[in-house]
């Protein structure tokens, strides 16, 4: 079975109902990205960070999988598909796809404060300030923040280099070291990308740009890979 790697950001659960985070109304618009998405942040006022991320918590728990995230478990039936998302919901789970990697973390789990690696399932959308883990540490949500490291880098990296077919799906390649990934795709792999706004990427032959919505592009693709 040929390896299928697909990068997913923002875009591909934007007709979900969930913002994006750098189109003009974008998610993070209204709020400080220092204030909300960093340690520093969270360490200045962990109440405000919490509410903002049971707020956005709340949000991905009432979205629902749209027809991007559903076509791509389609492709399970020919490939051998890896999904690395940079987004924290979980809709390509509920989709029901099989392998899916969190670059960024998943918001419907909490971290330890003092250990990433002890994570837990939230239960409903609120975490409140004040909430332990079993081991006594405050629990965090389990989102990576501007200036922490990405723990699935390199396993996403690997996933890359490996990738017969590669596809990018609603992301701007804006945030490394996720925007880094693509360059670690064989120059002989077909890559397609499925943006209404494509990012820049290495010019070659085999980089096909789908310019429509994830709802749109992303079955035409599946289509015609699924037909080759
Ligand atoms: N279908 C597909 N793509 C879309 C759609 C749509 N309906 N609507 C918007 N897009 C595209 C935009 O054109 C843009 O290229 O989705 C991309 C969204 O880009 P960003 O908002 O920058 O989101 P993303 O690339 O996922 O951000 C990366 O930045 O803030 C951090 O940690 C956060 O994981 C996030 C990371």
């Amino acid at each position: 079975m040929k390896k299928l790697i697909i990068l997913t950001g923002a875009g591909i659960s934007a007709e979900s109902g969930l913002k994006t985070f750098r189109d003009s109304d974008g998610l993070w618009e209204g709020y400080d990205i220092e204030e909300v998405a960093t340690p520093q942040g969270w360490r200045k006022n962990p109440a405000l960070v919490q509410e903002f991320y049971n707020m956005r918590r709340k949000s991905v728990l009432e979205a629902q999988p749209n027809a991007a995230h559903h076509a791509l478990v389609e492709l399970e039936n020919k490939y051998d598909v890896t999904i690395i998302t940079q987004n924290i919901d979980d809709l390509h789970e509920r989709a029901g796809s099989g392998k899916v990697e969190h670059l960024h973390g998943v918001i419907i789990r909490s971290q330890s404060d003092i250990d990433p690696t002890l994570t837990y399932p939230i239960d409903g959308w609120e975490l409140k300030f004040g909430q332990l883990c079993e081991l006594g540490s405050q629990l965090r949500p389990h989102v990576v923040w501007f200036g922490e490291d990405v723990p699935m880098i390199e396993t996403a990296a690997k996933l890359c280099s490996e990738a017969d077919i590669f596809m990018l799906i609603g992301t701007s390649l804006a945030v490394y070291p996720a925007a880094g990934l693509i360059n670690y795709v064989p120059n002989y792999s077909p890559k397609y990308i499925i943006d209404p706004n494509i990012p820049k990427v290495r010019e070659s032959a085999l980089v096909h740009k789908i310019e429509a919505k994830a709802t749109i592009g992303v079955p035409q693709v599946v289509a015609k890979l699924l037909a080759d």
